[in-house]
């Protein structure tokens, strides 16, 4: 089966759906800035502080054309792989690209407590994450196959959504 990416702005759940969709299908799960820091041994914030946003997007890009060259995973994204189209091309040749949206307010409340996101160091308001969000709008649309709005339901309906979505569109087989 081809890859499944999820993409999606900090904090719309990602990597819990991506859990969740793996007990319904025989997929395995790959977490992008986990597998990261596990390879860099260091943290996403130090990466960003020691070595500069650029380094970490470059280890993006890398760690994804590798493997991108599997099959059969359910790939949780870091926020901003859309950022290089070069990311989305793989991405697209490689798998279907599910977008997970939500609104800044929801974005907001999600993001409050964790201080483990280098690009939201104190802006954590609504007007900062609408910031962020309307100048990555389009690069997520560009990106996106499918698009589900995670506002309202649990992850694991998000995940059932998902999955049957794909399953009627043809994805899965
Ligand atoms: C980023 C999102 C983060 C992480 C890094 C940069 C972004 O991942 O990759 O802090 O640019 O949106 P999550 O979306 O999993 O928080």
């Amino acid at each position: 089966m081809e890859n499944i990416y999820l993409i999606g702005f900090m904090g719309t759940g990602k990597s819990t759906v991506a859990k969740e969709m793996s007990k319904l299908l025989p997929l395995r799960v790959v977490e992008m800035d986990e597998t990261i820091e596990m390879l860099a041994s260091e943290s996403i914030s130090d990466i960003f502080s020691n070595k500069g946003e650029a380094a970490f997007r470059d280890m993006e890009t890398m760690f994804l054309n590798a493997i991108s060259k599997e099959k059969n995973q359910i790939i949780s994204c870091g926020g901003g792989i859309v950022l290089r189209d070069e990311n989305i091309d793989t991405m697209k040749k490689s798998g279907v690209v599910c977008l997970l949206e939500a609104s800044p307010e929801v974005i907001c409340d999600r993001v409050n407590n964790s201080n483990n996101r280098p690009l939201l160091e104190n802006k954590k308001t609504v007007e900062d994450i609408k910031a962020i969000l309307d100048s990555r709008q389009e690069r997520y649309q560009k990106a996106a196959d499918l698009t589900f709005d995670v506002s309202a339901n649990t992850p694991m309906e998000i995940a059932s959504e998902i999955i049957k979505a794909l399953a009627l569109k043809g994805y899965l087989h």
